[in-house]
């Protein structure tokens, strides 16, 4: 018996992908740099069906790859070649909200915005947001512990998480789904799988916190004169705005590519080499707090702010659709750093003659999550020198004290450069773990931990 065939008898027939045109979309990431051939796609629906094709797996030998909504831009959930693609969509179960402890507990499947939809009908709201909301799982969110647009007021998606059931890779099913608010038990093994990439187990249901909803929101697109004046901005709005929920950069190319792409007007009559997207958010209308630290700054090039739903979605449009008009102009070197706010102006101004040398012409796009300083950079017309290009940029982060990954995860892109980020002794530790949870590495090999570490 073939593992799929065991896998067949476990999901049924029509959940067992191994015709080459039904794999293809789970074989290609999102940005579709990274591509590889899966030895078959399986779409479990339950924890015990999940469990089983591990075991079928482990009991074959067979290494497995995990995949929530394929939203990733690491190359975390895409094979490699000849792995069991194990697809978690179709665990899509929300259970009722639990408004005594502001608590839900979903499917790893369900997607970011049918959670939030779900807390909103609850008169709550969820604290991670990010333009992938529609795809991307809450499992694939708490595998690369996703941060997005709201760090700044809730934390990244760890600091949501209240508990999880996870399969391991020898078919254990580890469930911590109480959700108490304190439970000091040994380990935390609910936070050891947050951010560990589908490498310690596969995640099958979550349970996260939930945030107050704050219906009265006002959003600021400002112009600037560079990253300084952005973070003097910042500066004074986190002092000032008890409301503040969102604060984030983006440049003049960046802004141009966006407007061509999604025909969007001119923001302000003049250009400005910067532009700060803040976000206030209350119960009552932020608006006035927003315009009088707006004219307390010295900054300000100009500034346009909106508080009805239309205008703010238009304004956040200038930032948000930045992944898709990049995406839209090629296949991007995608890298996703954080450095100390302190560097980030030296970063930005040294960063596009860094590209430069390494691939004469090519076009460097900056933006990012401004308070988490944390910068997507975006490389185009220089894939022939991806390699090259990645490694000049994480030995500059480096050199700035940051980090080579920011909320993206290390996935596959990044592994080769993790003792950038992380001691020796940290990555033998890592090792251990692994070896520990996963000894004959069958989970999502090659990713986070390069093989042979
Ligand atoms: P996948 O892409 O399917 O997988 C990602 C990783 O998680 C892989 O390593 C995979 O093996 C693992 N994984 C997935 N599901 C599970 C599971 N159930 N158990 C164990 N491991 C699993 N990210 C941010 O952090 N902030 C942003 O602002 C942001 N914005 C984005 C905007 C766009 C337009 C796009 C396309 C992506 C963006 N992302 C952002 C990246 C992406 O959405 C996140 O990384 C998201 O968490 C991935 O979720 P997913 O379900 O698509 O996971
Ligand atoms: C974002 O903040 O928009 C993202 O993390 C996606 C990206 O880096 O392209
Ligand atoms: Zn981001």
């Amino acid at each position: 018996m073939t593992v799929e065939d065991s896998l067949r008898a476990i999901v049924g027939e029509s959940h067992l992908l191994v015709d080459p045109d039904l794999r293809a979309p789970y074989e290609t990431d999102w940005t579709r740099r990274f591509t590889g051939t899966a030895r078959c796609v399986v779409r479990p629906s339950s924890t015990a069906e999940v469990a089983a094709v591990v075991r079928a797996c482990a009991a074959a030998g067979v290494p497995m790859v995990v995949q929530g909504g394929n939203t990733g831009l690491v190359g975390g959930g895409v094979p490699t070649g000849s792995e069991v693609l194990v697809s978690l969509t179709r665990l899509a179960d929300l259970d009722p909200v639990d408004v005594l402890e502001s608590q839900v507990t979903v499917g790893a499947g369900v997607t970011l915005e049918k959670l939030q939809a779900h807390a909103r009908a609850a008169g709550l709201d969820f604290g991670v947001d990010l333009a992938a909301r529609s795809a991307a799982t809450v499992g694939g969110l708490v595998a690369t512990n996703a941060g997005g647009i709201r760090v700044l007021r809730y934390g990244s998606m760890r600091a949501q998480l209240t508990g999880l059931e996870a399969v391991l890779a020898d078919g254990t099913v580890v469930r911590r789904l109480t959700g108490l608010a304190k439970d000091n038990t040994g380990y935390d093994l609910v936070q050891l799988l947050a951010g560990s990439e589908g490498t310690l187990g596969i995640v099958t249901r979550v349970r996260v916190r939930l945030v107050p909803r704050l219906p009265a929101r006002s959003v600021a697109l400002v112009g600037l004169a560079g990253t300084e004046e952005a973070l003097a901005v910042l500066t004074r709005a986190r002092a000032r705005l008890t409301t503040l929920a969102a604060a984030e950069v983006c440049y003049a190319d960046g802004v141009a590519l966006v407007r061509d792409y999604a025909k969007l007007p001119a923001p302000f009559r003049a250009d400005f080499p910067a532009y700060l997207l803040l976000e206030c958010a209350a119960g009552a209308d932020p608006t006035d707090e927003l315009l009088a630290l707006l004219g307390d700054s010295d900054e300000v090039g100009d500034a346009t702010v909106a508080s009805d739903p239309a205008g703010r979605t238009r304004l956040w449009a200038y930032r948000e659709a930045h992944t898709e008009a990049i995406s839209a102009a090629g296949v991007p070197v995608k890298l996703d750093v954080s450095v100390p706010l302190g560097e980030l102006p030296g970063l930005v101004a040294e960063l596009p003659s860094t590209v430069e040398k390494i691939a004469p012409g090519a076009r460097t796009l900056l933006f990012g999550h401004l308070n988490e300083g944390n910068l997507h950079v975006n490389i185009l017309d220089g894939g022939p020198h991806a390699a090259d290009l990645t490694d000049a940029v994480l030995h500059l982060v480096a050199a700035h004290r940051g980090s080579i990954s920011s909320e993206h995860g290390v996935g596959r892109a990044k592994a080769r450069w993790l003792a950038l980020s992380r001691s020796a002794e940290e990555i033998a530790t890592m090792c251990r773990i692994k070896a520990a949870l996963d000894p004959t590495g069958i989970l999502n090999p090659g990713v986070l931990l390069t093989a042979g570490k």
